[in-house]
């Protein structure tokens, strides 16, 4: 995935897209600034969810490979997955619940599938690749991120394409992306609704990523 890697992502982002949010909820569409426009490009909410779902899917199985790169395919993946259900979460779903007809229980059957989905991946990371078990919790984590993620696709990104307006389409893809500078980098169980998401993410999202610095600077 490609990760939006500088802090001026957020910083040059974040207020036009607060300005573009006013405007999307003044019926306007709303004025991208070139400059952002370049930084998060102009794919929309459901074309990067997409495109992620591709990635974790071959996530999965390069972190099944053996061989002197099995951790770090093993962290990539959790990184993928934690970032993703992070900005589902926080974003999309509550969007879903709010435009779709029979959005509420939508989310709510998407929220649950993500919830038991965490629980194995929370386990898969605490056995580790290295752990005993590894490739059959491997395995289950990947059989269950599949079908939810099939399901998103099918049921949810569908009916947002067509609820929902191409500006406001791209300004989500945006808020997804934008997830991928401060989201908590694996998974934690109790990190699994948009409030729980967007308490955490200030506190887990550095935390993480200080721990995951931490831990490469010992091994290399
Ligand atoms: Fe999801
Ligand atoms: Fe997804």
């Amino acid at each position: 995935m490609g990760m939006i890697s500088t802090s001026s992502a957020l910083t040059a982002a974040t207020k036009p897209l607060l300005t573009a949010k006013a405007a999307t909820k003044a019926g306007k569409a709303p004025a991208w600034p070139l400059t952002v426009a370049r930084k998060l490009g102009s794919e929309d909410a459901v074309e990067v969810l997409t495109r992620q779902h591709r990635q974790i899917k071959i996530g999965f199985l390069r972190a099944a490979l053996p061989g002197p790169l099995r951790r770090r395919n093993f962290e990539r993946l959790m990184r993928l997955l934690a970032v993703h259900e992070a900005a589902e979460e926080a974003h999309v779903h509550p969007v879903a619940r709010r435009a779709l007809q029979h959005g509420r229980e939508l989310a709510a059957r998407r929220r649950h599938e993500e919830k038991q989905a965490k629980q194995l991946l929370v386990a898969l990371w605490h056995t580790g690749p290295n752990g005993r078990g590894y490739l059959r919790r491997l395995n289950e984590a990947r059989r269950a991120v599949a079908r939810h993620a099939a399901r998103e696709e099918r049921e949810e990104f569908a009916a947002l394409r067509t609820a929902l307006s191409a500006p406001r389409l791209r300004m989500l893809g945006a808020e997804v992306k934008l997830t991928q500078a401060y989201a908590p980098t694996r998974p934690h169980r109790w990190v699994n609704n948009e409030a729980a998401n967007k308490l955490a993410a200030p506190v887990l999202g550095p935390f993480d990523r200080a721990r995951d610095a931490l831990r490469h600077r010992v091994a290399s």
